[in-house]
């Protein structure tokens, strides 16, 4: 939806075509911008029932509640002035506007209510667009585009009246706002597929409001071993993973990807390898489900 530290807003096509066409709820535990969700063509689901978004960061989760009610949002973003393709003098008060909202969001304690979640949601948004794409938001600068490139603020409500975002908005079941582990737990079923996309290890503590060390990804490599359910879970490759998710027993595919600060057109590119890691696939052994879904993944992807 909107770019995002570790968003797969590029990768995410990728990972859509491991995703098994017969799965009846969707849950993405770490929801981030929902980037692979938003690129799945939803067609192609047709038993699809129940899609769920999960992030504890209260910011993410409260915007995408928000943007279930997408003329709402709209409405309240609408209020917002930001910066204009073809205007090269960019008014000073908008970069005061973002200082002030970044303060309020990320440095005042506040809790989100009924009446200001628009309000939240809208400042948020107003800082996520004005920052280099993906960089951490609450402490990285203004980017003033000096009328060169149309405002992200207005790429984002355009999405809002979008038809073919609105059809993955009505699609979304719950909102959630929990850790991963509780997530897992309220949603696994031989019917659920998660898409589970952490911090990366060594980098946990670029997210908001939250840290996540090596305990929670201990933590989660063991939710993820007792589940019933279908996960694809995406990383860069660390040692510990070999022990936690053996080759012989999870099916692990990997890509390299120019990443995502040096994916730009005259910079030299660092690559880095993305690696999806399954517990379904041809290789896997005693996964209950593996059976019912394994067909349809074939014929998918091979
Ligand atoms: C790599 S990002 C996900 C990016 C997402 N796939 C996208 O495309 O935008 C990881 C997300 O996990 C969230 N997170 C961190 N710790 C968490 C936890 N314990 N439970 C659930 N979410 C968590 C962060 O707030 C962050 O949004």
């Amino acid at each position: 939806m909107i770019s995002y530290i570790g968003g797969k807003a590029r990768i995410g096509k990728w990972i859509i075509p491991f995703i098994p066409r017969d799965i009846e709820t969707y849950v993405e535990t770490f929801g981030g911008m929902f980037w692979v969700f938003f690129n799945m063509d939803l067609t192609k689901y047709p038993n699809l029932k129940t899609v769920v978004y999960n992030d504890f960061n209260g910011l993410n989760a409260n915007l995408f509640k928000c943007s279930l009610e997408y003329d709402r949002l709209w409405n309240e973003l609408s209020k917002y002035p930001c910066q204009q393709l073809g205007v090269e003098n960019t008014p000073k008060e908008y970069e005061e506007m973002f200082k002030e909202y970044q303060q309020e969001i990320f440095h005042t304690e506040f809790e989100i209510t009924e009446e200001n979640k628009f309000e939240i949601a809208a400042k948020y948004v107003y800082v996520l667009t004005q920052i280099f794409s993906g960089s951490k938001p609450e402490t990285s600068s203004y980017t003033d585009y000096k009328g060169k490139y149309r405002c992200k603020v207005l790429i984002f409500m355009d999405k809002l009246k979008n038809p073919k975002y609105r059809e993955h908005f009505d699609k979304i079941t719950f909102v959630e706002n929990m850790d991963f582990q509780e997530v897992i737990e309220k949603y696994d079923s031989t019917k659920t597929y998660f898409y589970v996309d952490p911090p990366y290890w060594k980098t946990e503590n670029y997210y908001s409001n939250h840290d996540f060390d090596r305990a929670d990804h201990e933590r989660l490599a063991d939710c993820l071993k007792d589940m019933k359910g279908l996960f694809s879970l995406s990383y860069y490759d660390f040692e510990l993973l070999r022990k936690w998710f053996p080759k012989h027993e999870y099916v692990w595919e990997k890509k390299e990807f120019a990443k995502a600060a040096a994916a730009k057109s005259g910079v030299k590119q660092n690559m880095g390898e993305e690696l999806l890691i399954m517990n379904y696939g041809d290789n896997v052994i005693e996964t209950p489900c593996v059976g019912m879904q394994l067909d349809m993944f074939r014929h998918d992807y091979l």
